[in-house]
């Protein structure tokens, strides 16, 4: 196989190109449900969440405005510590807005937390996270998640959308990476 070949770093597939397509049809077909008859701004947290958020966004029937957030979360090492800084705000007044997050995966959920509450103080009508991905952690979440694909190990995984050291973004599956990759 070609050497350069990004599948070749895989150790394993967690969720195929199928699976995935076929839950964001499921969680998109819960969203309408749920906001029937209401307008609704989806929020896209850079840059994890653009495959997600294209994917989902396109299999919506309904009118849906798109905005984007980026944040950086101070923290020691790969954790995440929930005190963040803003890279890219939102281009929409979100007052009176439902507003729904768009989110690729969830580990702690600090950063998440921290990006809930500054929403709702900035008088959105309501504000609820829709994830694709959710490790166990997260279950001690105080806010809570209305709309999760799946509830995965606490393995890191990487594609569509989700990267290691920005790469692996454009792989279709989600999967982990070969020990290999690390000890490059
Ligand atoms: P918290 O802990 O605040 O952080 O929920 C969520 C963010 O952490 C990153 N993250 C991952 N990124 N593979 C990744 O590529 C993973 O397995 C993983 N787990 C957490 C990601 O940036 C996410 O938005
Ligand atoms: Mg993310």
């Amino acid at each position: 196989m070609d050497p350069e070949h990004i599948s070749q770093d895989l150790k394993a597939v967690l969720l195929t190109e199928e699976e995935i397509q076929s839950k964001i049809l499921e969680l998109a077909a819960a969203v309408e449900r749920d906001y029937d008859g209401m307008e609704l701004l989806l929020v896209g947290v850079l840059k994890g969440a653009v495959m997600v958020m294209a994917d989902f966004a396109r299999a919506l029937t309904r009118h849906a405005e798109m905005d984007w957030v980026a944040y950086s979360s101070y923290g020691s090492g790969t954790r995440s510590s929930g005190v963040v800084r803003i890279l890219k705000d939102l281009d929409t007044d979100i007052t009176g807005r439902n507003v729904l997050i768009v989110e690729d995966i969830i580990d702690t959920g600090l950063t998440l937390s921290w990006l809930v509450a500054n929403l709702r103080s900035r008088g959105a009508a309501s504000v609820e996270i829709c994830t694709l991905l959710r490790k166990p952690e997260a279950a001690k979440m105080a806010v809570s998640v209305k709309y999760v694909g799946f509830d995965i190990p606490d393995e890191f995984v990487v594609g569509y959308g989700l990267d290691h050291a920005e790469r692996y973004r454009n792989l279709r599956c989600v999967g982990t990476l070969a020990p290999h990759v690390y000890s490059d």
